[in-house]
């Protein structure tokens, strides 16, 4: 340094005010804050897939088998509609037994309804008719109602089971196709 030049005395260093919006979050703060999020997140994740878990994906559907009741209660030659409504089932009495039909249309499902003076199932869709033993006559449906079992308890009443089902082709008569579906008295 030049002999007698002026020294220049260093600027001391000030800390910024502690309000200043540059100190509220650091480097540190920030990667802190990132890593309790994610942290966070995982947690969220976790808890969401536990109670996923502990509430599986389960249809709670009601009891295919119902009790229909007194066999006597069902007259020869009737097609009972006690349980169309609640079962979409008709249960139906012949000189020689009995026999349930399901009360879904074999071409889009529909719920047909019994023409009693017509004497036969009716579907208000698009107008299939079913004979009175579901053999499927007109319109577009491709194939005669399902049955479905019926048996008869010791005690003398039906108990239906909707779970058994008599699935009928085309072209053959139901109790053809499946003589098990009437139950014989
Ligand atoms: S759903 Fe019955 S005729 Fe179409």
């Amino acid at each position: 340094m030049a002999q007698g030049a002026p020294v220049r005395e260093r600027e001391p260093i000030v800390d910024p005010p502690e309000d200043s919006p540059n100190t509220i979050w650091t480097r540190r703060d920030l990667f802190t804050a990132a890593g309790w999020g994610a942290v966070l997140v995982y947690l969220g994740t976790v808890l969401l897939a536990f109670t996923r878990f502990m509430f599986p994906r389960v249809l709670f559907e009601p009891n295919p088998v119902f009790d229909a009741g007194s066999a006597d209660s069902f007259l020869v030659g009737i097609v009972d509609e006690r349980f169309k409504n609640e079962k979409r089932v008709w249960i139906v009495r012949t000189a020689d037994g009995f026999y349930a039909i399901l009360a879904i249309c074999t071409h889009l499902g529909c719920t047909p309804n019994w023409l009693k003076a017509e004497n036969k199932f009716k579907c208000p869709c698009h107008g299939s008719g079913f004979k009175r033993d579901g053999t499927n006559f007109e319109g577009p449906a491709p194939r005669p109602l399902d049955r479905i079992k019926v048996v008869r308890t010791p005690e003398g009443k039906l108990v239906v089971d909707k779970s058994a089902v008599f699935r009928m082709a085309p072209g053959v008569p139901p109790a053809v196709q499946y003589p098990q579906s009437t139950l014989k008295v």
